[in-house]
């Protein structure tokens, strides 16, 4: 699958993807000082309950609160600005909040297509960064519908949350900013919805350092990339999934989809409880607020099937996408949990 190493000791991709390391490499330059270098954060006792070393990425602590704004700022400062008039996109809120920051900071206008049942603080954050906000139905079909009005009469420029090929390259950035955090890096753990994160960081390892295996973690109730792999054929998900983890609702697509069914090692499907479980354990041991879709690394390496298939594997970095809790919706804390001990 990889030519043979270029003159700067990189490899380069064949077939050629939407994405190259060069594009991540571009945007990186494109976003640093914008951005947050966020930390790797470690933690003893969620070492001993995984029995390896574990190396948290916390993007949670990211401008706008998730890994987003690098792929909409890189999206955002790629376009041709003589003839932008506004941006445009569909987002269950962690894309929005960040298109909405990305264009407030350079200056232009965004319109944000968001699901009713996008959580409250997802969509406040949207507001308060000067975005305007409009209501669909919760299906991937009914948000790209009204997306695509909106670009008809705002003649704004759509920036698609997870099949640009600027957002991916831009999410890429993450995977450079781990390798250099922690060269001994063996495995990452990568939350899976459209694939923007999975696609961009997967680009980027695999042509740095060929041999970190790259995990995708993916709840069982929206599992279109678990059963994509498994078949070979893209296979998005027939209904709207029910997930705690809102961020991975959506489907992988037509440009993360090559990427991912070439460069991904393997995915793996937890439970709903599994994620509570999960976000609990790093709420309560590392102080960190994530929200249940950065649960999902955690969960998938306590899970047995991930524990059984990589026991050789001792050093896995984990990626902790988003902190966009909606405090007022934890009900199910009350709800009783997996034994962790
Ligand atoms: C916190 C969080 N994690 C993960 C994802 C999934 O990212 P992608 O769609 O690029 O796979 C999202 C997407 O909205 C998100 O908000």
């Amino acid at each position: 699958m990889f030519q043979p190493q270029n003159k700067e000791g990189t490899r380069t991709m064949d077939p050629p993807y939407c994405v190259t390391l060069r594009d991540i490499q571009e945007a990186q330059r494109r976003i640093q000082g914008f951005i947050h270098t966020t930390p790797v954060m470690t933690s003893a006792s969620l070492d001993a309950l995984a029995a390896r070393k574990l190396f948290f990425k916390c993007e949670l602590l990211q401008k706008s609160g998730s890994f987003k704004i690098r792929g909409a700022l890189n999206a955002v400062k790629s376009l041709p600005y003589d003839n932008c008039t506004a941006v445009v996109t569909h987002s269950s809120g962690n894309h929005g909040q960040a298109l909405a920051l990305a264009a407030q900071m350079m200056g232009i206008p965004a319109h944000v297509v968001v699901p009713t049942t996008a959580s409250k603080c997802k969509k406040s954050a949207i507001l308060e960064y000067g975005a305007r906000i409009l209501d669909c139905e919760p299906s991937d079909e009914s948000r790209a519908e009204l997306a695509a009005q909106t670009v008809q009469k705002t003649g704004g420029v759509l920036i698609h949350p997870n099949q640009d090929p600027a957002v991916i390259a831009g999410q890429g950035t993450i995977g450079l900013e781990v390798l250099q955090q922690v060269p001994g890096l063996e495995a990452l753990v990568i939350p899976v919805g459209g694939g923007g994160m999975l696609a961009g960081i997967a680009v980027a390892l695999k042509a740095i350092k060929p041999d970190v295996k790259i995990y995708a973690a993916e709840p069982v109730n929206a599992d279109d990339c678990y059963r994509s792999k498994k078949t070979g054929i893209l296979t998005p998900n027939l209904h709207p999934p029910i997930t705690i983890a809102d961020g991975v609702k959506t489907s992988i697509g037509p440009n993360t989809w090559p990427i991912i069914r070439d460069l991904v090692d393997d995915v793996f499907v937890v439970t709903e409880d599994e994620i509570k479980s999960a976000t609990r354990l790093v709420w309560e041991r590392m102080k960190l607020l994530i929200e249940p879709t950065a649960g999902l690394g955690l969960a998938t390496i306590l899970s047995n099937q991930f524990q059984e298939k990589t026991r050789d594997i001792q050093t896995i970095g984990v990626v902790l996408c988003g902190g966009n809790v909606d405090l007022g919706s934890l009900d199910w804390l009350h709800e009783p949990l997996l034994n962790r001990n």
